[in-house]
């Protein structure tokens, strides 16, 4: 079975076109979860999730990986609500643990801008960690403004504002299992002209 109908009588997913399926996310997980098993050859690693968009993907990857694992989490906001990132990041809950002389994977739900990745490696950086990566579920290429490296890569998506699986609509929707667009925000405000 392919993209399941999101639409199951519930209101709250009614105007919602899937565009990655739960299936399409599992397996494409497990061969992410393979290549980093790969990658880091048995070393240990510390996933840091970004909250919170990253937390469901965090915990799928995090068990498709076969090393010895630690998680930690960092909030960051950016400020600024709706769908566009004002680019002013700050961490609003930082790591629970030092990472000097660890090995530390970004665990991220979406590349966007590139803002948020950009300024984690740099406040990561500055810890001393042994080596930085960075996972992102979602790669959106056409809104990058600065160039950052996204060791490992999902899907990449168009330029639409995508919500489910983590990703949030002013705060809804990250419990949907797949990845979706809402066509209502897309009605109501459309696109300037590029
Ligand atoms: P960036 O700093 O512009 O790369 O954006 C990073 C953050 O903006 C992501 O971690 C998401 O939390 C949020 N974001 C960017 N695009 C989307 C989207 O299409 N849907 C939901 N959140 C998004
Ligand atoms: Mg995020």
């Amino acid at each position: 079975m392919e993209d399941q109908t999101p639409w199951k009588g519930n209101p709250w997913t009614q105007q919602i076109e899937v565009l990655i399926s739960e299936d399409k996310i599992k397996a494409r997980i497990a061969e992410l979860g393979a290549e980093i098993t790969r990658a880091y050859g048995g070393r240990e690693l510390v996933l840091v999730g970004v909250l919170k968009g990253a937390f469901l993907f965090l915990a799928d990857l995090a068990r498709a990986v076969d090393l010895p694992v630690t998680c930690d989490f960092l909030g960051v906001s950016s400020y600024g609500d709706r769908t566009k990132s004002s680019g002013v990041i700050r961490i609003t809950s930082d790591l629970s643990r030092p990472v000097d002389g660890k090995d530390v994977l970004i665990v991220e739900d979406i590349v966007d801008t590139g803002l948020t990745v950009r300024y984690l490696l740099n406040n990561l950086a500055t810890r001393q960690p042994r080596s930085i990566q960075v996972c992102a579920l979602l790669d959106k290429p056409a809104r990058r403004l600065v160039q950052v490296p996204i060791d490992y890569s999902g899907f990449s998506v168009a330029d639409r504002f995508v919500i489910g699986y983590g990703l949030d609509y002013q705060g809804r929707y990250r419990n949907l299992p797949y990845i979706g667009v809402l066509h209502a925000l897309e009605v109501a405000s459309p696109k300037p002209a590029s």
